[in-house]
């Protein structure tokens, strides 16, 4: 699936705007491999994604997909009475703390039903009769997991290849369930740590994700046994890439660190420090997506009056390095050539 791409890099799913048909062809054509984020979208506008891909590409592309959680029964309301006050600062009311899937069942149903070639999960495992269904179609099935005892939830299930997150990554966290008592004892792992540790519970083809901006960080993963690395931060600035403009500044400044927060969405998520995470971080409660409908208007907000402080601007945390504004052929070239290179150095040094 993966193994026999020209350049083993993967455009990572980037929900919410900066996945874009343009960028995931535009990956496909200089023999990287793309994917669309269904995460957000409704049915009808995934469909309409896909149909435009296929125009561009054929069939050198995937679709990725948010599995719903268990409601929790976390009382969202203290939160969504401080939230009251910030949306009034935008002259915004907030969103209803409502909880939704994501109309999950029609985005899987399209999936299916378009044959898409890799469908890949993240926020957990979907059902062994889910994968049954995608294999019927002839999809392959990856799924994004950060620990050994995901990877093995995974495997149990079916899935053809997994996606390792680790904790550098940007955007949410793929753990399959994010309640703080069973999250507690899971232990936050790096990417090569979980890497390594994953490869000794599970042949699956294993893709690498989180932190990686350089060709010699692809090679990296590559040479630690990833059949391939998925980047998603540095390709936040390329031209293809929908990326908010108001974000596009923030991470060509530089300026500021990153941070793991559930301030805008309720889940845990890696995104540049501003205001909103700073002052919402610690009260905010682990309910997603109920937290996520509930800021929704404070960060459209936000996003329309140019500022940053409000937004979630999801990042790794090797955003400076990203290259860019660059067509995603040019920073796909560019990995190449600095993996090549980086492998010939790093050969000298154990010959
Ligand atoms: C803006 C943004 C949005 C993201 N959205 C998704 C998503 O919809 N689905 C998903 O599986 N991962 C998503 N991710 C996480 C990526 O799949 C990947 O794990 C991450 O980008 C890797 O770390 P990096 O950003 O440092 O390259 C997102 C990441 C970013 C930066």
């Amino acid at each position: 699936m993966f193994d026999s791409l020209r350049v083993p890099v993967v455009v990572a799913p980037m929900a919410g705007g900066p996945s874009t048909p343009e960028l995931v062809s535009a990956a496909a054509h200089a023999g990287a491999f793309g994917f669309l984020a269904g995460g957000y979208l409704s049915a009808a506008g995934l469909a309409g994604q896909i149909a435009t891909t296929r125009e561009r590409c054929g069939d050198t592309f995937g679709v990725n997909l948010f599995v719903p959680g268990i409601r929790s029964t976390v009382d969202v309301r203290p939160y969504a009475e401080r939230i009251g006050a910030e949306a009034r600062r935008y002259g915004c009311e907030p969103g209803a703390a409502r909880w939704d899937d994501d109309a999950y069942a029609a985005k899987l149903d399209l999936v299916v039903a378009e044959r898409v070639p890799v469908v890949s999960f993240t926020f957990g495992a979907p059902l062994a009769a889910d994968i049954e269904r995608l294999h019927a179609a002839g999809s392959a099935v990856v799924v994004t997991v950060t620990s050994p005892a995901e990877a093995q939830q995974a495997a149990a299930v079916g899935a053809d290849a997994l996606c390792v997150q680790g904790f550098e990554a940007g955007g949410h966290r793929g753990l399959f369930n994010d309640d703080p008592a069973i999250a507690a004892g899971g232990e936050l792992c790096g990417l090569l740590a979980a890497l390594r540790l994953i490869s000794a519970v599970t042949d699956l083809p294993l893709i690498a994700a989180g932190g990686l901006v350089h060709g010699a960080d692809v090679a990296a993963v590559v040479v630690a046994g990833a059949v391939a690395a998925q980047l998603g931060t540095a390709f936040l600035l390329a031209d293809e890439a929908g990326t908010n403009p108001v974000q596009r500044r923030a991470l060509a400044e530089g300026a500021r660190p990153t941070a793991f927060t559930r301030a805008f969405s309720g889940r845990p998520a890696r995104g540049l420090v501003n205001r909103f995470l700073r002052e919402y971080s610690v009260p905010a409660p682990a309910a997603y997506p109920q937290v996520n409908n509930l800021t929704r208007p404070i960060r459209a907000a936000a996003a329309a009056a140019g500022d940053p402080e409000s937004m979630s601007l999801w990042a790794g945390q090797t955003y400076p390095l990203a290259h860019g504004p660059a067509p995603a052929a040019e920073i796909i070239m560019m990995l190449r050539e600095q993996a090549v290179e980086a492998l010939r150095q790093g050969a000298g040094r154990f010959a």
